[in-house]
């Protein structure tokens, strides 16, 4: 394909995408192709480039980049989705899951392409990246680290295999049952918020509001400790990102131990890594397993 332009479009709650993302747009220029980075967040913090929606119009191409939350796409991307046209851009899919590809995130594509699909994008590509799980289950460090030094490898065969034209579709098992848990996760989420306590640690320095991705934050301006609307995304940013560890979910789905990408590496740094088959065990992570020795393909 004699593509010019690539935009990289993504949605990141705690940085796991965002990191799959960056290593896109770095393999893309890598090939001297025009890239726009173009993060679905609209938090004060995050950095838009100027002129974004003409400049996403004139790139021949998009790759979509998400964290996949219960089988399915956030509720931002759809949002984004409904306000662009897609007038034939060839469009690689990447979803990036904490468990790989195993029923039921086999179907966490469907919902997303089809509207795709319907609003003009030619979808080529699909894949699914694995990065370390901010969700229900922690993963250990080796295991993190394994995934985060797989990326850029496994992102650069998959934008030469995109680039080059070539066809990647999965068959996607959607069932009633994985349609009917991503549909309440998403009325849940709404008021997910609401449920999460701010202990005397919160010195109201806002973070928690300038980095919300769908500006449901506000410092209450007497108190200024954090209030929360009603459009949640469940994404988990405000939990894990806090300065002060100040906010908390009671909620199985967060994890007690946190969240913290850099955190890994800096404990990690300069130790060699167990072996796959030793940091990963169980049925819990048989995607990741064959995520990590490719054997879910390209
Ligand atoms: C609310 C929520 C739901 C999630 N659902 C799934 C899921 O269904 N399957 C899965 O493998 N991982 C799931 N995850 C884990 C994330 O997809 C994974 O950790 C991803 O890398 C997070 O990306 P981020 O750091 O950019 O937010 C979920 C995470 C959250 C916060």
């Amino acid at each position: 394909m004699n593509f010019q332009k690539v935009s990289v479009v993504y949605f990141s709650g705690t940085g796991g995408t965002k990191r799959v993302a960056d290593a896109f747009v770095a393999a893309l220029k890598q090939r001297l192709l025009e890239v726009m980075a173009l993060p679905i967040d609209c938090s004060s913090q995050c950095h838009h480039e100027d002129n974004e929606q003409a400049r996403f119009e004139a790139s021949d191409a998009m790759i979509l980049v998400y964290a996949v939350h219960a089988f399915d796409a956030p509720q931002p991307v759809y949002r984004w989705i409904e306000g662009v046209s897609g007038n034939g851009r060839h469009t690689a899919v990447i979803s990036v899951s904490g468990g790989g590809d195993v029923w039921p995130n086999t179907g966490c594509r469907q919902r997303l392409i089809a509207s795709l699909t319907e609003k003009g994008f030619v979808v080529d590509y699909e894949k699914m990246m694995v990065m370390p799980c901010n969700w229900v289950v922690p993963v250990n460090d080796d295991m993190a680290m394994h995934l985060i030094q797989a990326l850029p490898g496994k992102v650069d065969k998959i934008v030469g295999k995109f680039l080059a034209g070539e066809k990647r579709h999965c068959l996607q098992q959607l069932s009633w049952l994985r349609r009917k848990i991503s549909e309440q996760e998403k009325i849940g989420a709404r008021s997910f918020a609401q449920k999460m306590t701010i202990d005397e640690k919160c010195s109201g320095c806002g973070w928690c509001a300038d980095y919300c991705p769908v500006n449901n934050i506000r410092l209450d301006e007497e108190r200024q400790i954090p209030l929360f609307s009603d459009d949640c995304v469940m994404c988990f940013r405000c939990i894990y990102g806090c300065p002060r560890k100040a906010i908390h979910s009671e909620d199985f789905q967060v994890l007690k131990v946190g969240f913290n990408l850099k955190g890994v590496e800096t404990r990690m740094a300069g130790k060699e890594l167990k072996p796959v088959t030793e940091c990963c065990k169980g049925i819990a992570w048989s995607g990741v397993r064959r995520y990590l020795d490719d054997s879910d393909g390209y």
